[in-house]
């Protein structure tokens, strides 16, 4: 049983066409990368036996520490299967790094110059140590093969400004200095690395955070950072570090670095926190409704970004980069087994909400990155010689082919609500209860033939009820035909694996148009329509 309630609501979408929200941003679709667990040794470059600790949650098919075939590797030494998915897949724009946690204690020039000589260190985030063999010039390596957009996050618990302006020159710098001719000797070209997104810190707040800080504190060392950076390169985009959106912690950076940032960066996991253990049979529930608090956060969020550009007549638009989201049960995926979480067809569900949150808030969600790109609470999972995707990949991939080019429409939904309980928690404390039905819409327009269609994402978290729903479209005519994508498994605790890749997929159809459709029990389906 599952907290959802019948109630004396008839299910309807209405969708609207002429009211647009903004442009979806392609960069919603973009990925995360940290020195942890597997993420970048073994999912990015080849495992080595030495560099982690960890042990992945199941056995691979093969020993983790069998050396992965140079057949499977691109010519600059990286793990060509995990990045043609990640590139022509799921073409993820552009990707964070080197964390997380793992950031606040990093230097990095330690991870610079000849591979040999690079200095092995404790990891101080998550345990055990860092080679170093993944450092700034492999990032911007493999984000060129990848075609990926880099994204670095400076280092605001041990490092200082002047390591911070040193990197930026590393990267950016174009004149006859130092670290940008050490660049060039290191990177055997003259071109800059151009890099252009910079996050201000990650998570100062948190308590786990080396250097942790006070809001007020950060507030002060952020704006000083921000102008001293902006001298060695005025072009980059800055990210100042939020919390969820909705904390003290927001409210004071934002009113502090308003007109000096280009974007508030928040973070959030569902599926996430404290729960009843001996309450399993509401389990699914606390999955597949958690992203709802994404919405709020995101919410509330605007309003506070609106609140300080206001105290401080800033006329730019500051954006929200979502730079950390996903499912996560702590209590699954742990820094013991690098955070290798298997996921079942409930967090497929949850996922597809989360994107459907990024899309009803095209207006100021500019980033969102998954967190993580691979083997960390990810939608892929390396052996040395494979991958898989788990449940979580399809939903991604659904969106970032149907949804990327859109306009994001206004629709309202009338669904029946789940009253049970929620990871996050508190999502019930500050909103109504979520919706069974959980929609976003875009309109696309083809570029070429100027053909419009309608894309139409529906996850129904209703575990056991179908709802049969009239799905109209306001003043515009529908085609005859409906292109249908759904995500479906009688089992919503079925996973993908080893041995069984397939277990959860899409299954794709199409069918005669006659507004309404069945959306089955735990479903997730995309629709295109087109409009003629
Ligand atoms: O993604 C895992 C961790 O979650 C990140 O290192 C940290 O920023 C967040 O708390």
């Amino acid at each position: 049983m599952t907290g959802t309630r019948a109630e004396a609501v008839s299910p309807a979408i209405d969708v609207f066409p002429s009211s647009t929200i903004a442009p979806v941003s392609p960069n919603i679709f973009s990925g995360f990368l940290e020195h942890l667990g597997r993420c970048i040794y073994g999912g990015i470059l080849p495992s080595t036996r030495t560099t982690f600790p960890y042990t992945p949650r199941k056995p691979c098919p093969e020993d983790q520490f069998t050396a992965t075939p140079e057949s499977l590797l691109t010519p600059e030494g990286f793990r060509a299967d995990v990045l043609e998915v990640l590139r022509d897949e799921l073409r993820v724009p552009l990707v964070r790094w080197p964390g997380g946690n793992f950031v606040s204690s990093y230097n990095w020039k330690d991870g610079i110059n000849p591979k040999a000589d690079r200095k092995r260190r404790p990891e101080l985030a998550w345990g055990g140590e860092e080679s170093n063999q993944f450092g700034t010039d492999e990032f911007v390596a493999w984000c060129r093969v990848a075609k990926i957009e880099p994204y670095i996050v400076f280092n605001m618990g041990t490092g200082t400004l002047e390591d911070a302006l040193h990197w930026l020159e590393y990267c950016n710098g174009t004149g006859d200095t130092y670290y940008a001719n050490l660049r060039r000797k290191n990177a055997g070209r003259d071109e800059p690395y151009g890099v252009k997104y910079w996050g201000l810190g990650n998570e100062v707040w948190g308590e786990w955070q080396v250097g942790q800080q006070t809001a007020s504190a950060y507030a002060t060392k952020a704006r000083q950072w921000a102008c001293a950076i902006r001298l060695v390169d005025p072009n980059i985009i800055l990210v100042g570090c939020g919390e969820t959106g909705i904390n003290h912690w927001d409210g004071v950076v934002l009113d502090e670095l308003v007109d000096k940032v280009e974007m508030h960066s928040i973070h959030l996991y569902t599926g996430f926190g404290p729960r009843d253990r001996s309450q399993t049979e509401r389990e699914y529930g606390r999955t597949v409704y958690g992203p709802d608090a994404a919405d709020y956060s995101i919410e509330v969020c605007k309003g506070l970004i609106n609140k300080a550009r206001f105290a401080k007549n800033v006329s730019k638009p500051i954006k929200i980069a979502f730079d950390e989201y996903g499912v996560w049960d702590e209590t699954v995926g742990t820094p013991e087994n690098g955070l290798e979480q298997f996921y079942n067809f409930a967090d497929a569900l949850a996922m597809a909400s989360w994107l459907n949150v990024f899309v009803r808030h095209a207006d100021v969600v500019d980033i969102a990155c998954i967190a993580q790109s691979v083997n960390v609470i990810s939608p892929l999972i390396t052996s040395p010689t494979g991958l898989f995707r788990q449940t979580i990949y399809w939903p991604l991939y659904l969106f970032s082919r149907y949804m990327r080019d859109g306009v994001a429409l206004n629709l309202s939904v009338a669904s029946p609500t789940f009253s049970g309980e929620t990871l996050p928690r508190w999502i019930s404390i500050v909103k109504d209860l979520p919706n069974d039905l959980d929609a976003s819409a875009v309109l696309y327009t083809d570029p070429d033939t100027k053909a419009r269609s309608l894309r139409v994402a529906v996850v129904n978290r209703s575990e056991t009820q179908s709802y049969d729903v009239p799905l109209r479209v306001a003043f515009e005519t529908v085609g005859a035909e409906v292109e249908v994508y759904e995500l479906w498994h009688a089992d919503v605790k079925a996973r993908n694996g080893w041995g069984n890749e397939n277990e959860v997929s899409v299954k794709s159809k199409s069918e005669k148009w006659t507004s309404r459709w069945t959306f089955r029990e735990h479903s997730f389906t995309m629709l295109v329509l087109s409009l003629v």
